[in-house]
């Protein structure tokens, strides 16, 4: 599956401005919600090294902050040679704001690699279903 041009471009734009002095892997993500609205964010790493942010964090941050809830879309851009899939924090993440088959393209600065949905990336994963019960 191809991922649209205008989400690559976005993630390209905003990976430049990642901050990743310790890794020094730089990330962009883009979402594209419900709107059709696009929200990208970069890693932001900290010398405290656990206290970093993943791009899809930082994307999910601006989404929510724009008054966003549904992601419709995802493109992560890494660079190098492996696959830039998202970390597992980051899928549980993404999966508070999108649905099982949600196309999650992961892409290089050549293009896309891959496309996974959601629901490959995170087969049963706790969401908000599972808070829900008769007996509570
Ligand atoms: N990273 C992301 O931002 N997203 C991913 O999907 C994978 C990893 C970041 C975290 C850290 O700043 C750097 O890449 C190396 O792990």
């Amino acid at each position: 599956m191809s991922a649209p041009q205008d989400m690559i471009d976005e993630a390209m734009a905003v990976q430049s401005h990642a901050h990743a002095p310790y890794s020094g892997f730089h990330v962009g993500a883009c979402l594209r919600t419900e709107s059709g609205a696009l929200y990208a964010g970069c890693n932001v790493e900290n010398a405290a090294y656990p206290q970093g942010q993943c791009a899809e964090a930082s994307a999910i941050g601006v989404m929510v902050a724009a008054g966003e809830r549904r992601i419709v879309e995802v493109v992560v851009l890494g660079e190098g040679e492996a696959l830039c899939t998202p970390c597992g924090g980051c899928r549980q993440k993404l999966s508070e704001f999108a649905a099982a088959d949600t196309p999650v393209h992961v892409c290089g600065p050549e293009g896309v690699r891959a496309s996974f949905s959601l629901g490959e990336l995170l087969p049963h994963g706790f969401g908000p279903g599972n808070l829900t019960s008769d007996e509570r």
